[in-house]
């Protein structure tokens, strides 16, 4: 149990008994690269974490020890600086933020470790981000509500980390809850719960092994490309803010006005947007198949709209095609490389699993690990 040896290790080094944090990473059912559009997304937290063990000190030092790395790292408060190192950035990113909001921290001892696969696309930056975020919440009783800790947690990543995500990631750690997806507005930062319990369906990853390193310096093009659109759009329609206020008439309008890449990339995201709307009534109906097949439509739009997927995504995803048991199956996250998304008949599953695994060790010599996921509870205390 990762929670145990999270809290062991912490007694081992520290002599107390911690606070004891679980942060979970998330998968996304449908809406990909529509947060940062103001769109739509639909993710839920899953049963895969990283856990915090974690108390307060009162000299101004934090000591940070990473169980899977086997790595420690300590700084001062007050001096707050890039460690060099990866790992902690995502936490001295947090101090920062809180350090910008005038929230002073006398320092902790923490110790985390978990079991969310690195660069798999199941955010463990996130988890990293807003599970300290919530801890540091709690152990200090900083009084910041739940909305405020997604976005500070967010901005460590832009400003700290250097990554420009959206919202997205730190919002499910936080709000996700059991069994349910959650259907977030970026623009309102509004959201809604809806059920996803079919007892008969089964949510699968499987993970390419794929972590390609454009990935972040594509991410940002891609936003810039979006951008690029919503200028030529607001030409003829001055009242379009971001994509998510773009209808396809009005797109189809400005086309002569764009070349043909801006447009491939403002049609995925305004359709992706329309998409997650209609897979939300497509649960309240609890109807599984229409909801696959817009999954299906997401990853079309993604490989060859968005071109955010890569050979080995899309050969998962078509493997799927002829199997009646998988109902839907698309890429997710940022794309090229990391996991897809299945989701497969309940009595399917074994055979489904060894079905992937040797056709994509054939295609490309590698083993593709397979997730089976369940949906769990945002960050919350353990003890
Ligand atoms: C990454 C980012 C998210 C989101 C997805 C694509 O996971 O962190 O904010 O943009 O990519 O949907």
């Amino acid at each position: 149990m990762p929670a145990e040896i999270v809290r062991n290790k912490f007694i081992e080094l520290f002599k107390e008994e911690p606070l004891l944090v679980r942060s979970p990473g998330r998968v996304n059912l449908i809406g990909e690269h529509t947060d940062y559009n103001m769109g739509f997304v639909l993710p839920a937290a899953i049963d895969k974490a990283i856990y915090f063990a974690i108390s307060p000190r009162s000299d101004g030092v934090c000591k940070l020890f990473a169980v899977d790395m086997n790595d420690s790292y300590e700084f001062s408060v007050s001096e707050l600086k890039k460690s060099g190192k990866q790992w902690p950035e995502y936490l001295i990113g947090v101090l920062d933020q809180l350090k910008k909001l005038g929230k002073n921290i006398e320092g902790f001892n923490c110790v985390f470790g978990g079991d969310i696969p690195l660069g798999a696309g199941l955010s463990s930056s996130a988890a990293l981000e807003a599970g300290l975020a919530f801890s540091l919440n709690h152990l200090f009783n900083l009084g910041i509500d739940k909305l405020s800790l997604v976005k500070l947690a967010q901005k460590s990543e832009n400003e700290f980390v250097g990554v420009n995500c959206g919202i997205m990631d730190q919002y499910i750690n936080i709000f996700g809850a059991a069994k349910k997806v959650l259907k977030i507005d970026c623009r309102s930062l509004e959201y809604e719960y809806h059920p996803f319990t079919n007892d008969d369906l089964r949510i699968v990853l499987c993970n390419t092994m794929v972590t390609h390193s454009l990935a972040s310096s594509e991410y940002n093009t891609r936003r810039a490309q979006c951008e690029a659109g919503v200028k030529i759009l607001q030409q003829k329609y001055p009242s379009i803010k971001s994509l998510r206020d773009a209808s396809m008439q009005a797109l189809d309008e400005s086309k002569a006005d764009m070349d043909a890449v801006t447009y491939k990339r403002c049609k995925y995201v305004i359709e992706e947007n329309e998409r997650v709307t209609a897979a939300c009534a497509d649960l309240e109906k609890n109807d599984f198949v229409s909801f696959g097949c817009r999954m299906y439509q997401s990853h079309n739009g993604l490989s060859r709209e968005y071109e955010v997927s890569c050979k080995e995504l899309d050969f998962l995803v078509e493997q799927t095609e002829n199997m009646d048991s998988v109902l839907g199956s698309r890429m997710m996250g940022g794309g090229f490389g990391g996991c897809t998304i299945n989701l497969v008949k309940n009595d399917f599953v074994g055979e489904f699993k060894n079905r992937i695994q040797s056709s994509y060790k054939e295609k490309f010599g590698k083993d593709p690990l397979v997730y089976i996921c369940k949906i769990e509870e945002g960050t919350h205390i353990i003890r």
